[in-house]
């Protein structure tokens, strides 16, 4: 898909405006960012990190914001705050980071304006460790891949894939990126309003949803739009499909309302650690109101979804991670942790995994209020040899929590 609205020319200064969903965006990515190297760096037997960043639709690397200010573009973005947050680490304890940056940008003109803003900044690296690629993403995937692989053993790779619409990126693709790179990371945009207004019954469409390899029923689409809120339904319905497709074992959505446009779109992250996810997770608490996200609160977020039965029984409503909403969550994690355990003990971080892809409570939540249920004797919590836990305040992954066998009733 192509837009007007960010291309960039040499030696202009006419830059593209941002506005401020997108600036929001990017403040989210640069600090899981800082956080990824501060965490992953800063593991007691790590001395070097390895770490590559695949920014696969770059822009031209500079806006205009709407009060007149210059603003980085995700490019340099990146680059100063892996290179930042790794200085921090270096001043802290024995530490090296050997980082790669791969750049790739479709429109020759704005290649060549990210290439010149890269050149004046980190001249050194260019072509060495940070690579501007005047292209496809999709068609310079494979290479990336190839490359990533070529150094150590981990290939530790977080890939930011901001299309401008829906349709670049294939599950497909994302499976492939986390088949060969296990330990990458996606944090993908995904224009889903303007997918709902392309959708229509017929096969140019039918041939986009196949390769995106998303199965929604387009013969109901007319009937689907008769009813109340069939935007928000259909939109659960494509999220549900992609989630169950990708191969990420874990994925958050971000899910962004642009006021400028009114039109929504997600920013998903995608995983194989629920470390990630639970920090990512923490983000969304952080960010507060800026976004909305399309969940609700407690441990059960997306039941099932059947839209044979009343839609509005089963839609969630919609949170803003808000003071309100952390209220609520506290209140429904209290209520739904013992409704979830038996009197079989399992581990507190087995619980927590069984839990991560369906609740927007981080790991620190659920832990507080395992802390909680035990105090008020609602739950038994030992430790792992199944001894009484001395400091409840402190939840190990490996304590056991378990509905005890007689029920204290308080009057
Ligand atoms: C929304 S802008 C990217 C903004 C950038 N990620 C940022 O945050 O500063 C999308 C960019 O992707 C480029 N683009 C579009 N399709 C592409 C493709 N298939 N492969 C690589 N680049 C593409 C566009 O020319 C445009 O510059």
């Amino acid at each position: 898909m192509k837009n007007d609205k960010y291309v960039w020319h040499s030696s202009s200064t006419d830059y593209p405006k941002i506005d401020v969903h997108s600036i929001r965006k990017h403040e989210v990515l640069k600090e899981y960012l800082r956080i990824y190297v501060e965490i992953v760096g800063g593991y007691p037997y790590s001395s070097m990190l390895r770490l590559n960043l695949v920014d696969g639709f770059a822009g031209g690397g500079k806006y205009i914001t709407s009060s007149g200010e210059i603003h980085d573009g995700s490019p340099l973005l990146m680059i100063d705050t892996i290179e930042t947050a790794a200085t921090v680490l270096s001043l802290q304890k024995k530490f090296k980071l050997h980082s790669r940056y791969y750049f790739v940008e479709k429109e020759p003109s704005s290649a060549a304006f990210l290439r010149d803003q890269i050149q004046k900044k980190y001249n050194s690296r260019l072509d060495s460790s940070i690579f501007v690629i005047q292209d496809t993403f999709q068609n310079r995937i494979n290479e990336i891949i190839s490359d990533i692989k070529k150094k150590g053993r981990a290939h530790r790779t977080i890939f930011f894939l901001d299309q401008y619409g829906y349709s670049e990126v294939s599950i497909k693709v994302l499976n492939k990126i986390f088949r060969e790179l296990p330990k990458a990371e996606v944090i993908l945009t995904f224009n889903v309003d303007s997918l709902i207004d392309y959708m229509s019954n017929t096969l140019a469409c039918r041939s986009i949803l196949d390769k995106l390899n998303l199965d929604f029923d387009l013969a109901s689409l007319d009937e689907q739009k008769k009813q109340k809120r069939w935007r928000e339904n259909i939109q659960f319905a494509l999220y549900k499909d992609f989630k169950s497709k990708t191969k990420a074992e874990y994925m958050t959505n971000f899910f962004i309302k642009s006021s400028e446009s009114t039109r929504s779109y997600w920013l998903l992250h995608l995983s194989m650690s629920p470390k990630a996810k639970d920090e990512m997770q923490k983000l969304h608490w952080q960010f507060k109101n800026h976004f909305v996200s399309e969940t609700k609160t407690g441990l059960k977020v997306f039941p099932s979804y059947n839209p044979k039965y009343d839609i509005d029984y089963t839609r969630q409503s919609t949170m803003t991670f808000s003071s309100e909403d952390e209220v609520d969550n506290k209140i429904k994690l209290l209520s739904e942790i013992p409704q979830n355990l038996s009197y079989t003990p399992i581990k507190a971080k087995e619980f927590f995994l069984k839990h991560i892809n369906d609740t927007p409570a981080t790991k620190d939540m659920i832990y507080n209020s395992i802390s909680d249920l035990s105090r008020k004797k609602e739950i038994k919590l030992t430790t792992k040899n199944d001894n009484p836990k001395k400091n409840k305040d402190r939840i190990n992954d490996d304590d056991l929590i378990f509905i005890p066998r007689q029920q204290i009733f308080q009057f």
